[in-house]
């Protein structure tokens, strides 16, 4: 049985989700936190959705029965297009918050009424996307490319120190691709003056795609609104932290290998590799 006092549960295939989990502990300070980067099996942009839904419903069951965990966030967006209808019927009495392309923010803000949306493959080819697109784009033009491999080569530039020269690296070449398929950016008519970040991984590389894009273009991503999200919902069922909660644990668990979740988590989010730690997850 779940408590006030019991962790949030976050996953994600991989980093990515610890974009969400660092506005998570911007919002919620007080939150235990226990993170599964599911590399063991990544990427998931580019697996069936079968598969998908069967990693997340594993995942969720594990972390219910090993941490007892009031809510699960699935920090991922190819996984919450794939399952978190499915969850919802496995679990109905879990807290469940999924994350998805902020199409609407994005159509709601852009001047030019012309979107990016970068995403993968199985984000963009899913019903539920289909849905989010047809349901926005009545004032919105809305240009989407599937990302094949971003979020790998994300994986594994984490691992390398800081490149010197950030235009000399196999990520600024794979973000210049995806973001000339798209079109032309800028704010004078016609032209993308908003891009949506639908990959969690994707905020990692929001410099190169500052770089390339210039400074007027919006990039939008999700995890302060998902992270409000968890507030409202937690606080609804009085399930928020005790007040007096002042020591939170954060526990980051990899099911395959570590190395990019330690530097990730050393990079981005100024924890040490002893948070990290290997999992099973069958
Ligand atoms: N971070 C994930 C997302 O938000 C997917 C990355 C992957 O392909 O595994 O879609």
């Amino acid at each position: 049985m779940h408590h006030a006092a019991s962790p949030i549960g976050i996953f994600d295939s991989g980093i990515g989700g610890l974009s969400v989990l660092q506005a998570l502990r911007h919002e919620l300070p007080r939150e235990h936190l226990v993170y599964v980067a599911d590399s063991g099996h990544a990427p998931y942009g580019e697996r069936d959705e079968a598969f998908v839904q069967q990693r997340t419903s594993a995942i969720a069951h594990h972390l219910r029965a090993q941490y007892g965990i009031k809510a699960l966030v699935i920090a991922c967006n190819t996984a919450t297009a794939a399952a978190v209808e499915q969850l919802r019927r496995e679990m109905p009495d879990l807290t469940l918050i999924g994350v998805e392309p902020a199409l609407k923010p994005a159509s709601l803000s852009s001047q030019t009424h012309h979107v990016g949306v970068m995403a993968t493959r199985g984000t963009v080819s899913s019903a539920r996307f289909a849905r989010l697109l047809s349901e926005h784009s009545q004032n919105t033009k809305f240009e989407v490319q599937a990302c094949d491999g971003l979020a790998r080569a994300i994986e594994l530039a984490t691992e390398l120190p800081p490149a010197a020269d950030m235009q000399a690296t196999d990520l600024w070449e794979r973000c210049a691709k995806h973001t000339q398929a798209l079109g032309s950016f800028g704010l004078k008519t016609g032209e993308i003056d908003t891009l949506v970040l639908g990959c969690t991984h994707y905020l990692f590389v929001k410099d190169e795609l500052r770089a390339l894009l210039g400074p007027d273009v919006q990039l939008i991503d999700t995890g302060a609104p998902v992270a409000r999200q968890v507030r409202r919902l937690l606080a609804q069922t009085d399930m928020l932290a005790p007040e007096d909660q002042s020591a939170p644990q954060i526990q980051l668990f990899a099911t395959g290998g570590l190395s990019s979740l330690q530097a990730a988590a050393q990079r981005w989010l100024d924890l040490p590799a002893g948070h990290c730690a290997h999992i099973e997850i069958a």
